[in-house]
C-alpha cells in the first residue's frame, strides 16, 4: 500500500524528515479555524487507496491537537484512505490516568476511546505509562510503543565521559537506569514528593558520590520544570561539577524554559516535541517502525 506522510501543525519538521527518509509522498494538512473558532481542515493531495500517516505530537495545545487528529482521521477515511496511522511522538492525556479526586475525568481513557474509533494504528515514543502499565490496555487498535533510550545512549556516548546519571523520581528511573546500563555509567535515583502540579521536593536515596562529577539528570518529560530544578539543586548541593538535563519530551509549559535553563550547563531533548533544545533526532526510530 502506498504511504502518504501528512505533516500536522505540531510536528511539521519531523514529518518532512520521515517522508524524506522513507522516500514517501509528503503533504501538509491545511488546518485553520472558522470565524467562530471551530476547526477547519483540508487535505491537499489525493488519499484514495493509500495509507495515510498523520504525524502530530500532542504538544503544544493538546486539546486542539486531539480534535485536529480526529478530524484528519475521519476525513482521510471519507476521502478513500485505506488505512490511517497516527504517529504521535508525544502522546498526550497520559498523566491523568486515574481519578485522583472524586468527580474528575480520566483523560487517558477518554482520549484512547476516541482515537480507537478514528485511527487504525498508533505509533508513539515513551508514553507516560505509570498507573496504566501498557498502552495496549487502553489502545485496542494495533499500537507500537517505541523508546528513545538508544537515541539518548548514543548521544551520551558521543558527548560525555564518566558521567553520573540521575533519575529525578521513581518513575523516571526506568529510563535513567536502562540508559546508564547501555553507556556503562553509574545511576542513582532521587525520591520525589509532589505537593502539587507546581511544587515538588526531591532527595538522594543512596549515598553515591557525585562530588566533582558531571551529572546528567534524565526524565521522560520536562513540563513545569520543577522536578528538574529541584534535582539540579540537590546535585549542586552534593558538589556536582557540571549539571545537564536530558528529556524525551520537552514540554516546557508556562514559558518555563528560561527559568529552568539557569540551573543547567545544557538541556538536551529529543524532537518528539519541537523545541530549541532538540539535539537528538527520533526520525530514524519512527521510520524503522513505519
Ligand atoms: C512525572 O511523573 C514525570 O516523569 C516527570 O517527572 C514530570 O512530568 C515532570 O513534571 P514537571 O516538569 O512539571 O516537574
Amino acid at each position: 500500500m502506498k504511504k502518504i506522510i501528512i505533516g500536522m501543525p505540531n510536528s511539521l519538521e519531523l514529518a518532512k524528515k520521515i517522508a524524506r527518509k522513507l522516500k514517501c509522498e509528503y503533504s501538509t494538512l491545511k488546518v485553520d479555524k472558522f470565524p467562530d473558532s471551530e476547526v477547519y481542515i483540508k487535505y491537499l493531495k489525493d488519499l484514495k487507496g493509500k495509507e495515510v500517516v498523520l504525524v502530530n505530537s500532542f504538544h503544544p495545545y493538546a486539546n486542539k491537537a486531539l480534535v485536529e487528529i480526529l478530524w484528519a482521521a475521519y476525513t482521510a477515511k471519507d476521502l478513500g484512505a485505506k488505512k490511517v496511522t497516527l504517529v504521535a511522538p508525544y502522546l498526550g492525556f497520559m498523566r491523568q490516568d486515574k481519578r485522583f479526586n472524586p468527580g474528575e475525568a480520566i483523560s487517558a481513557h477518554i482520549a484512547s476511546g476516541l482515537l480507537n474509533k478514528a485511527i487504525d494504528k498508533l505509533v508513539t515514543i515513551d508514553p507516560h505509562l505509570h498507573r496504566i502499565p501498557k498502552l495496549s490496555l487502553i489502545y485496542k487498535i494495533p499500537n507500537k510503543t517505541l523508546t528513545a533510550n538508544n537515541v539518548i545512549a548514543k548521544y551520551l556516548k558521543k558527548h560525555f565521559k564518566n558521567e553520573v546519571i540521575i533519575g529525578p523520581d521513581a518513575e523516571s528511573y526506568q529510563w535513567a537506569k536502562t540508559i546508564a546500563d547501555k553507556v556503562d555509567a553509574q545511576a542513582t535515583i532521587l525520591k520525589k514528593h509532589r505537593y502539587s502540579s507546581r511544587k515538588v521536593a526531591v532527595k538522594l536515596q543512596d549515598d553515591i558520590n557525585i562530588k566533582g562529577k558531571d551529572v546528567v539528570i534524565i526524565d521522560d518529560i520536562i513540563s513545569t520544570g520543577h522536578t528538574m530544578i529541584e534535582a539540579a539543586k540537590t546535585a549542586k548541593k552534593l558538589g556536582a561539577k557540571n549539571i545537564y538535563a536530558m528529556c524525551i519530551h520537552p514540554l516546557f509549559v508556562e514559558k518555563s524554559y528560561p527559568k529552568i535553563k539557569k540551573y543547567f550547563k545544557k538541556i538536551i531533548s529529543t524532537n518528539t516535541i519541537t523545541h530549541k533544545t532538540n539535539d537528538m533526532d527520533v526520525s530514524s526510530l519512527l521510520c524503522e517502525e513505519l
